[in-house]
């Protein structure tokens, strides 16, 4: 194999082999991610093989083949089912990891809810079933629809693939009018080596673990393939609901039994944090004789009630945790250390491993963070792995926990080849040449080519079209790349202009491999429609270094329109002065942000390319959802003194609801002060200034009706 030599140092023969066995690799793992549910390499092998490739197609343009990956764009993502909007988001939990996360679930759970640490409060506890979750929607008692999770708001229509599954009843009866019982699809072990066994005599594909196998089978455009695969079902949630099911949690699922689902015999009802953990440890112990996966255990707080008061954060219930079961490990040799550079022209250190199965999963590739980590030393200049540094050619201990990217934890010294010699971190970057800086206090060394970096500049563009950004429908990362590659796009401005230039008739984007003439036009009807899009949407796009999806929204929220937040941002230059003060005002908003905010705005280059994407959209206004009625939205609120109908965190999360804005100190700007008993300088301070002031019963008067 000649996987680990230097694309500069291949041989013309050398070459051609490689080409030929990348070609290969590639073409079976495009089969495995898209067609089949068995990714047969992460992410970032896939990739890096596909670099690699092209860097040697760039150095033999005669060698490369007819079939080169190149010119492959991936098979099309599964689209023989239809879509599903989600009455009620399907959402994924938080994860605890030790005894002490769970400690802390236990006392963020009972601080939101104002509860003293003595004070009665129960759980559920359960196994996390390690499979895929299903939303069954029912109607007058009968199955109506069944959805996978999808990306949590729009899922995959697999209703007839469902009616397959003997777990599932097709009829239920004394159930609500509506009613969507959800839970995890799953593969018990023994069915699963049936099926691997029947797979290899028929010389079929076979699947790498039983999660991938429910998968491929629910996800069967045949549903009399889902029918011959045996696929169980555990409920253990509900969406949609058109009359409550309980008090409780466990009631809940109760009921759920009642209607004749199969619900986990191992769920028990915990009054304490020391109880959670005994019944985890209980589960644990259990684990390998189940007969089915599961992952860890999960905790619900078991009054319904509560749960409403707790609601959700962006994409988990406060009210619920996955305390996960160790991560799994595996020794392996370590090959190759490559420099990845990311989308903030962060250059990551990537572990290049001998294959090894690590919790049933083939890895080959495993993050090595940064150059500090290798060095055996943590962000804080301390010694970890007792100092000892990783070098190319030492035996790692590799760990994978869920679907964490896999790290390496550890090496064995005694293992250590003589010649192996310490890992030299570049200082320039792989990629572009640029120099590779590290600031102070930055753990991370970053390339200085900012958008002349052509890592940079596909990673930007891989951002960009994410699905918490543009979201463009046929155009994802491997198109992007490809595209990039071919320099159709540069940069996010260029998607805009694809059809201008590259659709006359169709026929240049048709005629490559992977696309056809359906698929090109979707692709620019997709683009055509996401040139209206909302200010949030754009904000976060753009990239920006600690920009997120969270903070984007705020900033869209308190700027409105796009002409409002880039005159803030090129005013704010300086990071002085009133719109710096209000930029750094924005509750969620802290001045590493800010200051990153600015200083991409500053960049001559980077504004210019943001001046040439804006130029080709329509950017909806922000508004803040669902506050039309309400008597706060808009208005500045502080909250002080005691609250006795609920706590600091509920009023906050509360207002914030209804539009308001919560500010912790009395100023010229706020308009209510709501105070409770105890209240001192602050309601003084109100008094004088002539605002509002509310107790907390005229508080929830004011803002109970929206
Ligand atoms: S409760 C609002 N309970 O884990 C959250 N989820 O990591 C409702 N899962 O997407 C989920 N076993 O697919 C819940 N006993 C259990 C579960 C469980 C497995 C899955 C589910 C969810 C994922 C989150």
């Amino acid at each position: 194999m000649t996987a680990e030599i230097a694309v500069e140092k291949l041989s013309e023969a050398e070459a051609r082999a490689e080409l030929a066995r990348l070609a290969d690799v590639l073409a079976k793992a495009n089969t495995a991610y898209h067609a089949e549910d068995a990714p047969a390499m992460d992410d970032a092998g896939y990739d890096a093989l596909k670099r690699r490739n092209a860097a040697i197609e760039a150095r033999f343009p005669d060698l490369k083949r007819d079939d080169s990956p190149t010119d492959q764009v991936g098979a099309a993502p599964s689209d023989g089912f239809t879509k599903v909007t989600h009455a009620v988001a399907m959402l994924s939990l938080s994860n605890a990891f030790d005894a002490e996360d769970v400690q802390e679930f236990d006392g963020r759970v009972r601080k939101y809810l104002g509860l003293s640490a003595d004070a009665p409060l129960a759980f559920t506890a359960e196994p996390k079933i390690d499979g895929l979750s299903l939303s069954l929607r029912y109607e007058q008692g009968r199955l109506v629809q069944a959805a996978t999770r999808g990306d949590g708001a729009v899922g995959e229509n697999v209703t007839a693939n469902a009616r397959t599954i003997t777990d599932i009843p097709a009829e239920i009866t004394g159930a609500p009018e509506v009613l969507e019982v959800r839970g995890e699809v799953y593969m018990s072990h023994a069915d699963f080596e049936a099926l691997n066994r029947r797979q290899t005599e028929r010389g079929g594909k076979t699947f790498a673990n039983p999660r991938n196998a429910a998968a491929g089978s629910l996800r069967q455009l045949d549903a009399q393939i889902t029918r011959a695969r045996p696929l169980r079902f555990f409920a253990y949630a509900w969406g949609a609901l058109s009359a409550p099911l309980a008090d409780t949690q466990k009631g809940a699922i109760d009921r759920l039994a009642d209607f004749g689902f199969s619900t986990n015999p191992l769920t028990a009802l915990c009054t304490s944090s020391d109880e959670m953990l005994a019944h985890y440890a209980h589960i644990e112990e259990q684990r390998a004789t189940l007969g089915y996966d599961i992952d860890g255990v999960v905790y619900k707080v078991d009054d319904l009630a509560l749960q409403e008061r707790l609601g959700f954060r962006s994409t988990t219930p406060r009210w619920a945790v996955a305390h996960k079961f160790p991560a799994e490990l595996a020794w392996t040799r370590l090959e190759g250390i490559d420099i990845q550079v990311g989308r903030t022209g962060a250059l990551s250190p990537v572990a290049r491993l001998q294959p090894v199965t690590v919790g049933g999963v083939v890895v080959s590739n495993a993050t090595l963070h940064n150059e500090d980590y290798i060095k055996g030393l943590d962000s804080k200049g301390q010694e970890i792995r007792g100092g000892k540094d990783i070098r190319v050619g030492d035996w790692v201990q590799v760990y994978r926990a869920g679907d964490v990217i896999p790290k390496v934890a550890d090496v064995d010294l005694s293992k250590r080849p003589a010649d192996a010699a310490p890992f030299v971190f570049p200082d320039t970057c792989p990629e572009c040449g640029s120099d590779a800086i590290r600031e102070p206090g930055d753990a991370v060394r970053r390339c200085s080519g900012g958008i002349i970096c052509p890592a940079q500049a596909v990673e930007k563009l891989k951002h960009f079209v994410s699905r918490a950004a543009f979201d463009i429908e046929g155009l994802g990362d491997k198109q992007v790349e490809q595209f990039h590659i071919d320099g159709w796009i540069a940069e996010p401005a260029d998607i805009f202009t694809l059809r201008d230039r590259y659709g006359s008739g169709m026929q240049q984007l048709k005629n490559r491999e992977g696309w056809g003439e359906k698929s090109a036009q979707n692709l620019f009807d997709a683009i055509e429609e996401k040139r209206k899009i909302p200010l949030a949407r754009v904000i976060f796009a753009l990239g920006i270094r600690h920009a997120g999806e969270a903070a984007s929204n705020l900033l869209a929220l308190h700027y409105g329109t796009w002409a409002a937040f880039e005159a803030a941002m090129q005013s704010a230059a300086g990071q002085e002065g009133e719109a710096w003060e209000d930029l750094i005002g924005v509750d969620g908003i802290g001045a590493v942000m800010a200051d990153s905010l600015v200083n991409a705005f500053a960049q001559e280059a980077e504004r210019a390319s943001i001046d040439r994407l804006v130029a080709h959209l329509d950017i909806a206004e922000a508004k803040r959802a669902d506050t039309s009625g309400s008597p706060v939205a808009g208005k500045t609120v502080v909250f002080t003194g005691t609250l006795e109908k609920m706590t600091r965190a509920e009023a906050k999360a509360r207002a914030e609801r209804l539009g308001a804005k919560v500010s912790g100190s009395v100023s010229a700007k706020t308009d209510i002060l709501v105070a409770g008993p105890g209240a001192g300088s602050k309601a003084k301070k109100a008094a004088e200034l002539g605002i509002e002031t509310l107790d907390e019963e005229g508080w929830l008067t004011l803002t109970s009706g929206a």
